[in-house]
């Protein structure tokens, strides 16, 4: 069942290029095809979305969207929600269910409500979808189980055909969502010209991505050899900004949750603003600095923490090929994880890789249970 690996968790990473392309089977036309008698190339579907395709126009129409989720699919809404709000240009909010019900969040009908679960099971997003519905709202689902009480209720969706997801830590289905959502983004904005030349490139990026998962795979044994460094530590700190915030929050939450490690993922831009009291020489911290629209500033990041001292364990996610990071962490003595550059919006994609990887042999090596951690189940259907 386990197909050679020793845990279902350390499976279920290493299957991401297949599941990933699942995600993408039938779904995206990858080359643009001139049509016979067409004078414009893009007039053309290039994103099908069955159980979407009668509510797009609704969608575009509409007020905003708003991601509901808990945990890692909490997480996947965020990693997404800039590429929605540059591709769709509407107000996008992501809300976790347990708190947007205990706020009673206002919503409209107007609104649509997107609720994004691997099991579509989750009660707190079960009752935030009954919630939702009572006030009028379209409810989307993207989830991974068909026939599932998310399924059923939500009046359409996708489903992220990332197969079946055993292990608690929720590790494919994370990027197999990310990967669902962007699509969703693609066909939301198909008959937008001025955003062709953006889905484009992102188009090219989904094409590609299973190869680039592929690379980030083959830093297992680094991430080996990293994890036996930091296996006595007692905390990791995880700093990322803009598409990576999403990846620094769920790296530090499978750290906690597996290898029952304290880790907390901060946006690097609060950095000032209290967590830097936390730095000093022994404090492990993990910084993810791929190139993209925030990497100057993770630049300065690294430098500031490096300015306090924070040498021992500095871990640095860079692209392959980035000098200038590469400089600053050698001088250091820090360790730098180097994985493939792709788009902007699919780098949490590829950058969560190597962390599934280095949470899962930390768990090993602390002699934690993989695939059932302490205390918690796979899907959690109380409220
Ligand atoms: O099935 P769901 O995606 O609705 O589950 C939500 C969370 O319980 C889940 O993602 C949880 O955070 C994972 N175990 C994290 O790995």
């Amino acid at each position: 069942m386990k197909g050679g690996f020793d845990h279902y968790m350390q499976k279920e990473i290493h299957e991401q290029p297949e599941s990933i392309y699942q995600t993408m089977r039938g779904r995206v036309r990858m080359e643009p095809q001139v049509q016979e008698g067409s004078l414009d190339p893009y007039k053309q579907q290039r994103i099908k979305l069955g159980g979407l395709a009668e509510h797009l126009e609704t969608i575009r129409s509409g007020r905003r969207i708003v991601f509901v989720g808990c945990g890692t699919s909490y997480h996947a809404s965020l990693a997404s929600r800039q590429t929605v709000e540059e591709l769709v240009n509407l107000p996008v909010a992501c809300e976790l269910a347990s708190d947007l019900l205990d706020r009673r969040c206002p919503i409209f009908r107007d609104d649509t409500c997107v609720f994004v679960s691997q099991s579509g099971e989750t009660a707190d997003t079960l009752a935030a979808l009954e919630y939702a519905k009572s006030r009028g709202a379209l409810c989307v689902g993207v989830t991974n189980t068909v026939g599932s009480a998310i399924a059923r209720s939500t009046h359409c969706g996708v489903h992220i055909n990332a197969g079946c997801e055993i292990g608690v830590a929720s590790t494919k289905a994370y990027t197999s969502q990310i990967a669902a959502i962007t699509m969703m983004a693609l066909a939301l904005s198909e008959d937008s010209i001025s955003k062709r030349e953006p889905r484009d490139a992102v188009i090219e990026g989904l094409a590609h991505l299973p190869d680039k998962i592929r690379q980030a795979l083959a830093l297992d044994g680094e991430m080996r050899e990293l994890a036996a460094k930091l296996k006595g530590e007692q905390s990791l700190l995880v700093f990322g900004r803009g598409y990576n915030y999403a990846t620094a929050l769920e790296a530090a939450l499978k750290v906690k949750e597996v290898a029952l490690m304290h880790s907390e993922g901060i946006l690097a831009g609060e950095m000032k603003h209290g967590p830097l009291a936390l730095v000093d020489e022994s404090m492990p911290i993990l910084v993810v600095a791929t190139r993209d629209g925030v990497h100057k500033k993770m630049v300065s990041v690294i430098e500031q923490l490096l300015a306090r001292g924070a040498t021992k364990h500095l871990l640095v996610v860079c692209n392959e090929g980035d000098e200038e990071v590469a400089g600053l962490c050698a001088s250091h003595g820090c360790s730098l994880i180097r994985v493939p550059q792709v788009v902007d919006c699919l780098a949490p994609v590829v950058n969560i890789v190597p962390l599934q990887l280095l949470a899962y042999h930390l768990t090993v090596l602390r002699g934690f249970n993989v695939d059932q951690p302490r205390n918690l189940a796979k899907s959690v259907t109380v409220l």
